[in-house]
């Protein structure tokens, strides 16, 4: 079967066609169509993803993306004769919420192209910022309405496990339970998987996630946004050097008796440490090794509780914050050193950030909950959907 999988969670739009072959977790899958644009460039010059912004940017560059991943894909074909967009025009401009230039784009897709050789069209509903959340579950449902296909809604933090066990044509034969230590720019949580649908949280921030403490720091130390790659580059410089410890910073909630994680506390320490100082470059590299150091800590010595207490059989890192190199280097060394039988999985460096083969992927593990094209008119963008929801795919 062919996957459309669409995710526009935060600043990133993209648009995937997944062919799995066979059934979900034995399936073989190739990627036949693979589109992103990341706003970045926009963002970096505020500090951080406005909302109302990013949707502007989604609106403006989903529909480009989706067609040349289908054309890429070649699950096109083109109408012998250019059809009558009007008859789809008003039921698309209700669908894209009177998105008019993306309704009106829609119907001249519909016009050129007949049928979309698609059998389900994954889309992230959440978590993430609803109304750039909103944009890809319109779009989904508007294609899902022309061409009669299916929609599976997906959570976005399954989309990250996904990614961390995806070989690039199948998926790891991973022996549960397993634990996932999501890390992203908006969570950072502890999840049991008993299965590869049942999942537990047993642990998680209570205040900042450990992605938005790194892009905090780094606006601290003057770095720009996203601030993980950068403070991960000023670390890894201070490690070469052998720089000394600039600041002494705290391990918040080490030793308290539970899974949780809090990253503000942190964060406060490195604005005390540098408040009213003019940093050299290495006083900068050496606070930001102290502060990966510390968030490296505090999440190995967690994780390391977590697998001990729930007898854990696999370990799986996912999230945007999977992609430090120091802290890829220390799980890695860590758990094959010290548990041996347990296997650790992380995603490949092109599948650490948002991305939609993420997404085909937990939506092929969902296929049988699919929605009815009239049916997935509901779908309803979530914010704040938890990995634990029963409906949360
Ligand atoms: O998963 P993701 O791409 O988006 C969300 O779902 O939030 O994660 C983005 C977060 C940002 O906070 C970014 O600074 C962080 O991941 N990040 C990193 C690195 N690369 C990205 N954090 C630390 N080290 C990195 N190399
Ligand atoms: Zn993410």
């Amino acid at each position: 079967m062919n996957i459309l999988a669409i995710e526009t969670s935060c600043d990133e739009t993209a648009v995937s066609v997944l062919h799995a072959e066979g059934t979900f977790p034995h399936a073989t899958y190739e990627v036949r169509g693979n589109e992103l644009f990341s706003q970045i460039d926009l963002h970096q010059e505020y500090g951080g993803v406005f909302p109302a912004m990013a949707k502007r940017e989604h609106v403006k560059t989903i529909l480009p993306l989706a067609t040349k991943a289908l054309v890429d894909a070649d699950v096109l074909a083109i109408r012998e004769e250019i059809g009558d967009a009007d008859t789809v025009r008003s039921t698309l401009h209700e669908i894209c919420n009177h998105e008019a230039a993306l309704a009106d784009a829609l119907a001249d897709f519909y016009a050129s192209y007949e049928t979309l050789d698609i059998d389900a069209i994954a889309v992230t509903a959440g978590p993430g910022l609803e109304p750039t959340l909103w944009v890809g579950i319109n779009f989904a449902i508007a294609l899902s309405h022309l061409y009669n296909i299916p929609v599976v809604p997906v959570n976005h933090m399954k989309g990250h496990i996904f990614a961390s066990v995806f070989t690039g044509t199948t998926l790891s034969s991973v022996t549960f339970p397993a634990l996932s230590l999501l890390i992203s720019g908006g969570h950072t949580e502890l999840v049991v998987m008993r299965d590869w649908t049942t999942y537990e949280r047993i642990g998680q921030t209570r205040d900042d996630a450990v992605g938005e403490a790194f892009d905090k720091v780094a606006r601290l130390l003057g770095l720009p946004y996203p601030g993980g790659p950068e403070i991960s580059k000023c670390a890894a410089t201070a490690r070469a050097a052998d720089l000394p410890a600039f600041a002494s910073l705290p391990r918040p909630m080490l030793d308290a008796d539970n899974l949780d994680f809090s990253f503000s506390g942190l964060k406060t320490a490195v604005r005390y440490a540098v408040q009213e100082k003019e940093l050299t470059a290495d006083e900068r590299n050496a606070i930001a090794r102290d502060f990966e150091d510390a968030v490296c800590e505090v999440l190995l010595t967690k994780t390391t509780r977590a697998v001990d207490e729930h007898a854990i059989q696999s370990l799986i890192l996912g999230g945007g914050v999977s992609a430090n190199e120091y802290l890829r280097e220390q799980f890695t060394k860590h758990f094959a050193t010290e548990y041996p039988d347990l296997t650790t999985y992380l995603p490949d460096a092109t599948l650490t950030g948002d991305n939609s083969v993420m997404i085909a992927l937990a939506g092929h593990a969902h296929v049988d909950a699919a929605l009815e094209p009239s049916a997935a008119r509901a779908i309803r963008a979530n914010g704040n959907q938890s990995i634990t929801e029963k409906f949360s795919y």
